[in-house]
């Protein structure tokens, strides 16, 4: 028999639908339960303290939808509680940050790795560690774009703001020769296009998304928790903590299709 619970992703804000979308190409059978936390985003200019709070109120929620796995779809929060997060709660719980490092690892050439990321990220070490864990000969250089952030989740990816902010922020890390840039924030995917305008065959670019919906998929076979639903369309649950803007503007260019109702919820009375 199949598990039909659905998997639980969350993020600040619209960023994490790049991982739900990589989990939904990869794991078309399953439910999922997307919370976007709006009411605090932007997570990255934060203390860890709090953003450890709102992701335990956040797993803690899901928990209570009788979710069977959560993914951490955001760096910062990734950095700020999934180690803690694993000790407190009983679902199983899968981040972002270290399957990224690994597909980092893999493709560099040449042993220099530039990574991207909000303030909160960089500040943790986390990226710096899991690549030195992988291969701790790889050279690491790490910027935080917050800027980028924004951006994206004014729906302005693909603009000529866009690349000027990125040619800015990657200057160095082209100057520096690195041939792989980790797109350390779950925002970031969305300015592929940019990027590549901006500065054209500089890098492979890594994103978590997929490495993630890999390590899903992994965790659930080996815990046969696979859903065997015929095919659940329309089965994908889109919450925000606040009233969204542009969330389901953002999600449709991911999707390529209209989204389901974005539905309000109150986590915090
Ligand atoms: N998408 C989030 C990340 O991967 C954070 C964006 C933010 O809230 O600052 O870090």
């Amino acid at each position: 028999m199949g598990d039909e619970r659905p998997i639980g992703v969350f993020d600040s804000g619209a960023g994490g639908l790049t991982v739900l979308r990589a989990i939904r190409d990869r794991l078309p059978l399953e439910r999922t339960i997307y919370v976007a936390d709006l009411l605090h985003f932007p997570y990255g200019p934060r203390y860890q303290h709090e953003v450890k709070t709102f992701a335990f109120d956040i797993i803690r929620y899901l928990e209570s939808r009788d979710v069977k796995l959560v993914v951490i779809a955001c760096n910062t929060a990734t950095a700020a509680a999934l180690n803690q997060a694993r000790e407190l709660f009983d679902v199983p719980i899968v981040g972002v940050i270290s399957p990224g490092a690994q597909a980092a690892v893999e493709a560099t050439r040449k042993g220099l790795v530039g990574v991207i990321s909000t303030e909160g990220t960089r500040m943790s070490q986390e990226y710096l560690h899991a690549i030195k864990e992988v291969d701790p000969m790889i050279g690491v250089y790490q910027k935080a774009c917050p800027e980028l952030v924004d951006i994206v989740e004014a729906g302005e990816a693909d603009s000529p703001l866009a690349e000027a902010a990125l040619r800015r922020d990657l200057a160095e890390i082209v100057d520096l020769g690195a041939d792989v840039l980790v797109l350390g924030c779950t925002h970031y995917p969305l300015l592929k296009g940019s990027i590549d305008r901006a500065f054209p065959g500089a890098f492979t670019l890594v994103d978590s998304a997929a490495t993630t919906a890999a390590m899903v998929e992994r965790r659930l076979d080996h815990a046969r928790m696979r859903s065997e639903l015929g095919d659940n369309d329309g089965d994908h649950e889109l919450l925000v903590t606040a009233t969204p803007d542009r969330l389901g503007e953002v999600a449709e260019i991911l999707f390529g299709e209209r989204v389901p109702h974005v539905r309000e919820i109150n986590l915090w009375d």
